[in-house]
């Protein structure tokens, strides 16, 4: 054998090796060498690889290091949607969900598996030709963040499978950070005077999306698959418990403690049984999840609205503790809304300490008889927001305080101006921040400040504003946002884009590389996709979801500034209360100054063929400007399966045929709409000609996030 020949065995036979001793020790905890040898091994890989790098490949486990950092992600496509799931917080829930699907499916008797339910980040993993080539972030649902890279850098996520695995598949699993590494790292993050991350899961989900992959490579993250999101090329088991433990083969890092489980009683004893040993585990579950074994029931039973009637998750009962509410205090939100806070003796619940929690309205502080004053019962679920329960009310002295939004506010309004007089508070509530009367509209609950210009209602809109999900500009956090605001440089969001460096400067701790930064991420933000801008406005209402609904409805800001109520009614799932709020926004003068500036500093107000994310460039998706109409029942999947394929490849789905439609798809008892569309002349597909028509977009869109 010539020494080339020789290089390359020594090669194969090392990394089988390392991938061997990785396995044992990352999957099945149970190393078989020394960290020593294990080391030794990779640094003779290392070597060899260095003298010849024509010989790398991407599976090789040097890969892991971690690549130099990227400028953003990229965009993924998820082939078919990552779900959600629907809660239960108690048996009676959980009881009710079982009666649901035995009525759907027509029978009792069904089997279930268990897993626990673990607080972290999903991923999803593709797999092509035996070679990891794709991880991504759930993102939407539809379509995630590309962290191949960072991915790659957990040591339990196998780069490569062995060659009878399916030759494409996909998946899914959740991305964790264990306690100990979780408390290791904020204690680090503790000295360098870093904030400190507050919870589990919020440091596995900032540790993935690192733009440098070797700083993650550095957190101990640790993954658990839950699921085989779709496969292609090979059979593969028809129900999901048999599926777990064929991916186990496969070599991906399973839960041990999943079980099979047969009824309802036995359900609720597994999740009775955690409950006890939870704290046991390393790791963070928040609850347990159910799911029907069979595939083809699941399939039967299908989704609603991002959840699968076919699983579940039964949630742990919320922690408790008691404490003494030391004030009430009230922030204004972005929409003028006037949020009351409970300000709290500090206390431990659950391994988190406690110092504030959320008091909704007076309403509700009135209907649960809360106190200043009181010592009161707190909970936290997860990493739900903590609340109070109720108070004890057994330990009151007689000096506890009934809260008055009217007299709190005045309170809080005269100490924000130093104003010390005695005199009597205004008739109605005043917003703490501008003075200005607060009211609270016919079936609301939240007070809210009438004044659209008031300073606090501004500053929490540029918060919005730059925040992530929103023009997620890196470097201008909350601080920032209101040191520039406070210094008068900014008193909108649309003033970000014209901030000179000098300035910058002129702010306290500000140096000359901070503000060049901070100026590049403003720029960048500019080519944010337009339903980034579109929530980011602040509209009332209109959250993430239906801002992707407007953008996609709208191609451009000008069209829904201009919208009446009935124009935007017809889009299903826009109701009046979303339409009559949009409207109202575009009413105003001073959001349309706003959107006039942003339109002068080149903010990209429209969507355009070619959409940039982050700064990756993703090129249009292969069913964009295409409408589709579906009549009739398909086969294949139901409607809103159908409608989420074609969005995911970017068409649209409609509901009445128009002009505009490109195909009518026509599954077995079509209605009226066909003879529309043929009426009309639109092009109508079978459910085959649909089916070949998605796969030939899948195919276009795989060519164009390949590498
Ligand atoms: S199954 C349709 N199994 O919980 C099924 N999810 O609240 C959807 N999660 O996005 C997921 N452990 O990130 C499943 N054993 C488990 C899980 C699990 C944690 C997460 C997952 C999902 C979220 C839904």
């Amino acid at each position: 054998m010539g020494d080339a020949n020789k290089v390359k065995q020594r090669i194969k036979q090392l990394r089988e090796t390392i991938n061997h001793h990785n396995y044992r020790y990352y999957v099945l905890d149970s190393p078989e060498i020394s960290d020593a040898e294990y080391d030794e091994l990779l640094k003779e890989l290392r070597e060899l690889e260095a003298e010849h790098p024509e010989l790398v490949t991407p599976d090789s486990p040097t890969q892991r290091i971690g690549a130099p950092p990227v400028e953003a992600f990229g965009v993924v496509v998820h082939r078919d949607p990552l779900l959600s799931l629907a809660n239960a917080f108690s048996y009676e829930e959980l009881a009710a969900w079982h009666k649901r699907v035995t009525n759907l499916l027509g029978r009792g008797q069904f089997d279930l598996v268990c897993e626990p339910k673990i607080d972290g980040l999903a991923v999803a993993l593709t797999y092509v030709d035996g070679l990891l080539v794709t991880g991504a972030t759930r993102g939407d649902g539809y379509r995630g963040e590309n962290i191949t890279q960072n991915l790659k850098t957990i040591r339990s996520i196998p780069l490569s499978v062995p060659k009878d695995a399916p030759p494409r598949f996909e998946v899914r699993g959740e991305v964790y950070l264990p306690r100990a590494g979780f408390k290791k790292l904020n204690e680090e993050r503790a000295k360098e005077q870093l904030p400190l991350f507050a919870n589990p899961r919020n440091a596995a989900a900032g540790s993935v999306r690192q733009l440098d992959s070797s700083i993650t490579a550095r957190r101990p993250l640790d993954i658990f698959i839950y699921g085989l999101g779709w496969a292609e090329g090979k059979a593969v088991p028809d129900n999901h418990w048999e599926s777990m433990q064929y991916l186990k083969s496969l070599g991906f890092k399973i839960n041990p403690n999943i079980a099979l489980r047969h009824s309802l009683d036995e359900v609720e004893k597994y999740h009775e049984s955690w409950g006890q040993s939870r704290e046991k585990v390393p790791y963070e579950a928040d609850g347990i999840v159910a799911k029907v074994n069979s595939i083809a029931l699941q399939q039967e039973l299908g989704t609603v609205a991002h959840e699968p009637r076919w699983a579940i998750a039964y949630k742990f009962p919320a922690v408790q503790g008691t404490t003494r509410l030391l004030d009430i205090g009230i922030n204004v939100g972005r929409t003028g809304s006037l949020n009351p806070y409970a300000i709290l003796k500090p206390v431990r619940v659950g391994g988190v300490t406690i110092s504030s929690a959320a008091l909704h309205n007076e309403e509700d502080i009135h209907r649960k008889d809360i106190r200043i004053g009181d010592w009161v019962v707190l909970q936290r679920a997860g990493d739900v927001i903590p609340e109070i329960v109720e108070p004890i009310v057994s330990r009151r002295t007689g000096k506890e305080e009934i809260f008055s939004m009217r007299e709190k506010t005045w309170e809080l309004y005269k100490q924000r101006k130093g104003i010390s007089g005695k005199e009597e508070p205004p008739d109605y509530p005043v917003c703490p921040v501008c003075g200005s009367e607060a009211i609270k509209p016919e079936g609301e609950a939240m007070h809210r400040c009438t004044n659209a210009a008031c300073p606090s209602q501004a500053l929490e809109r540029i918060k919005h504003f730059v925040s992530r999900g929103a023009m997620d500009i890196d470097g201008v956090g909350e601080k920032l946002c209101q040191a520039l605001f406070e210094a008068g440089l900014i008193k909108d969001a649309a003033d970000l884009y014209y901030l000179t460096k000098q300035q910058l400067l002129s702010l306290e701790r500000m140096a000359d590389k901070s503000a060049s930064n901070v100026l590049n991420s403003i720029k960048a933000s500019k080519a944010r996709p337009l339903a980034r801008v579109v929530f980011a406005l602040g509209i009332t209402h209109v959250g993430e979801q239906y801002a992707e609904l407007l953008a996609e409805h709208f191609d451009r800001i000008d069209n829904l500034a201009k919208a009446t109520e009935d124009d935007l009614s017809t889009i299903p799932s826009i109701g009046p209360k979303i339409a009559e709020s949009i409207v109202a926004f575009f009413r105003q003068k001073g959001n349309i100054q706003i959107i006039e500036k942003l339109k002068k500093a080149k903010v990209k107000l429209e969507k355009g063929e070619v959409e940039k994310v982050g700064e990756g460039l993703v090129p249009s998706l292969p069913l964009a400007g295409r409408e589709f109409v579906l009549t009739g029942k398909l086969d294949s999947f139901s409607r809103p399966e159908a409608e989420a394929k074609i969005k995911a490849l970017g068409g649209k789905a409609g509901s009445d045929i128009s002009r505009k439609t490109s195909y009518v798809v026509v599954g077995t008892d079509p209605g009226s709409k066909l003879a529309k569309a043929e009426k009309l002349g639109t092009k109508t597909l079978s459910e085959t000609e649909f089916l070949e028509l998605l796969d030939k977009a899948v195919g276009k869109l795989q060519k164009l996030s390949s590498p």
